[in-house]
């Protein structure tokens, strides 16, 4: 039997990357597509080298439909992994027309050179962020959605075209209908545990443990803690955060989920990945001075705008449905950060 090959848009990135690995070692056949917007190929050395295995890799942009169209006929593709997509939400506040370009316009090129190949099986990277404000903060699937910024609204109006996609093959009775797993992840961090991949931001990290990592390494001086009045156990913000070789074992389980019985009709469903386990910042800090014995400079600063003061996820639906759950702890996740700060001070470069 033919291996199944799967493309991975973004492979090149930080989750993109842990998904080619972890795909080439459960068995699958691997093609990237990748601009190299904010990665560098480097990775996708790395995880050749790590697994022995070699992936075919295309530096081009998703919304190049003859690219993607070429990539299509010269591959037979049965999933596609989608990944690509920029993810930084301030900076999508300041430029929402770049935002709304890469993220919606590259899906709906991607999804329409997908269709026109008949390949009708996707996974697709959404975002804690899709929820909208709600009383209680533990998220379920089917809590309201209310994005509140660009970036945001990118991943909510792609999960509405999707969901119409599959909605119109039920219209259509189409005999081959879409089959998706849109997967709302809350905070993925750590890295694999060759720390030879990991996650290389671009200029000053956004996110807590990038930031945290780069301070422990004396790349930065000093973490600003944002805010430590909210109505937490310690004042200061919780979050579910998920270890990232977790997260992308739950992108295989997607896939197999695909494939299986329970999509025989088609359908797009949406899954948590999390951890359902909340930790504030200040308990991130002290994890991470415990594990790497490392002094982290911290300074109490204003709350940042847009945070919520507590957010972690309800994983029930994805370990009865995907038969998925988290399995790293805190420890795991702060030791493979360390590992991959440590031995890459300066990332890939
Ligand atoms: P990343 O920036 O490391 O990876 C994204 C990759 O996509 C990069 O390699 C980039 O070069 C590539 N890319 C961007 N636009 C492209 C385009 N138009 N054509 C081809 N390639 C393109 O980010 P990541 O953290 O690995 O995130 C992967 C996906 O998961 C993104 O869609 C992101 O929005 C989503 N996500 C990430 C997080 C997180 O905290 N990291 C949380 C929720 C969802
Ligand atoms: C975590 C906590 C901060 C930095 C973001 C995106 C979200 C998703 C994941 C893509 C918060 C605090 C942070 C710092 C701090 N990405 N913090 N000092 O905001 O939960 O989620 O990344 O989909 O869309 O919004 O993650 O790591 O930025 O913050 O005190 O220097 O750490 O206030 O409480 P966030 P984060």
């Amino acid at each position: 039997m033919d291996k199944h090959t799967v493309l991975v848009t973004g492979g090149a990135g930080y989750i993109g990357s842990h998904a080619c690995l972890e795909l080439l070692n459960a068995g699958y056949e691997v093609v990237v597509i990748d601009n190299l917007a904010n990665s560098k190929t480097e990775s996708i050395q790395r995880v050749q080298q790590i697994t022995g295995k070699p992936l075919t890799f295309y530096q081009a942009d998703i919304r190049d439909q003859q690219t993607l169209q070429s990539i299509f006929s010269q591959h037979s593709i049965a999933t596609v992994m989608h990944f690509a997509g920029l993810k930084a939400v301030g900076e999508s506040c300041q430029l929402p027309l770049d935002y709304y370009h890469n993220n919606v316009y590259g899906t709906l090129v991607l999804a329409a050179e997908m269709a026109k190949a008949g390949v009708r099986q996707l996974v697709f990277s959404s975002s804690a962020t899709v929820y909208g404000e709600s009383s209680e903060v533990q998220y379920s699937e089917h809590f309201p959605l209310g994005a509140i910024n660009p970036y945001g609204r990118s991943k909510a109006m792609i999960e509405d075209i999707l969901r119409d996609l599959a909605a119109a093959d039920k219209i259509n009775n189409n005999p081959a209908p879409w089959k998706i797993v849109l997967l709302r992840y809350f905070n993925p961090i750590g890295a694999h545990e060759s720390g030879m991949i990991g996650e290389d931001p671009n200029g000053i990290p956004n996110n807590l443990m990038p930031y945290v990592a780069q301070v422990a390494i004396g790349k930065l001086p000093q973490l600003s803690v944002f805010g430590d009045d909210y109505p937490t156990r310690d004042g200061t913000g919780v979050r579910d955060y998920i270890h990232v070789v977790d997260l992308v074992k739950g992108h295989i389980k997607a896939l197999q989920a695909l494939t299986g019985a329970g999509f025989q009709q088609g359908g797009c469903r949406a899954y948590n990945l999390g951890t359902g386990q909340g930790y504030s910042v200040l308990e991130m800090v002290d994890a991470f001075q415990r594990v790497t014995g490392k002094t982290i400079n911290y300074k109490i600063a204003p709350r940042r705008a847009g945070d919520l003061a507590e957010c972690f996820a309800n994983p029930e639906l994805a370990a009865k449905e995907l038969d998925w759950r988290a399995e790293k702890n805190l420890d795991d996740m702060v030791t493979d950060t360390w590992r991959w700060q440590s031995q890459n001070p300066n990332g890939y470069a």
